[in-house]
């Protein structure tokens, strides 16, 4: 199987944890663009969306499948979206597409989160991935700054690149991060970060995770 069809995989397996006649929270990128294309098919039997990414509500509506506003909902089922690293106890990196903030804004609205990933994503260690750090952009060089001086890491602009709240992304190179948690919460505290790509406060419930014999369901 390539990769797009480990994607595909998981997105269908995911289908399983969807909650009929509730609100699904949907993710951004490619596994999460395969998820949504499963949804699609069941559309009938779930009240609608609230999506983490223009992209991904774009994409919902093209399917013919609503996609509400979160201030109207006041709660939603299952969050499901894909990752860029997921270690042994279902922490993990997000971020690659740039769409972390409102990921982590929707999930905290979710009861659950189901991570649907092909195995290539699975590490023994986070840090390998370059760590997204979304930042308000007059404070992109102290941010920078403060991150080398508290963590080491090299921060690398993302360049050409505006996330969806007008922000920019510092991608953190060379990390080595045996601490999530702590991690999360101390880069959150440096003044001009909007949020960092750690989903490890909050990690997964679920990790459906793809590989050439199948998926894996691994819980927290
Ligand atoms: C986007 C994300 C994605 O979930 C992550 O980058 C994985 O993407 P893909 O499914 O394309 O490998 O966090 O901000």
């Amino acid at each position: 199987m390539t990769q797009d069809e480990l994607k595909q995989q998981v997105a269908k397996a995911a289908i399983e944890h969807v909650v009929p006649d509730s609100i699904i929270g949907v993710g951004t990128g490619s596994t999460a663009n395969f998820f949504i294309d499963e949804l699609a098919k069941i559309k009938g039997k779930i009240e609608g969306t609230v999506a983490s990414s223009e992209a991904s509500a774009e994409r919902l509506r093209g399917h013919g499948i609503p996609v509400f506003d979160l201030n109207e909902v006041p709660e939603i089922s299952v969050y499901i979206d894909g990752a860029d690293e997921a270690d042994g106890g279902l922490h993990l990196v997000k971020g690659g597409g740039g769409a972390l903030t409102r990921e982590k804004i929707v999930l905290a609205v979710a009861k659950k989160f189901v991570c649907i990933a092909d195995d290539s994503k699975k590490v023994a260690v986070l840090g390998k991935f370059p760590l997204p750090v979304e930042v308000i952009p007059m404070s992109r060089s102290y941010v920078a700054r403060e991150i080398v001086k508290r963590f080491g890491g090299e921060p690398v602009l993302r360049m050409d690149f505006v996330t969806d709240n007008g922000n920019l992304i510092l991608d953190i190179h060379n990390l080595e991060i045996t601490d999530p948690v702590s991690m999360e919460n101390e880069l959150n505290s440096i003044v001009g970060v909007v949020t960092n790509g750690l989903f490890a406060a909050r990690k997964a419930d679920v990790f459906l995770c793809g590989s050439q014999s199948g998926v894996e369901v691994i819980e927290a």
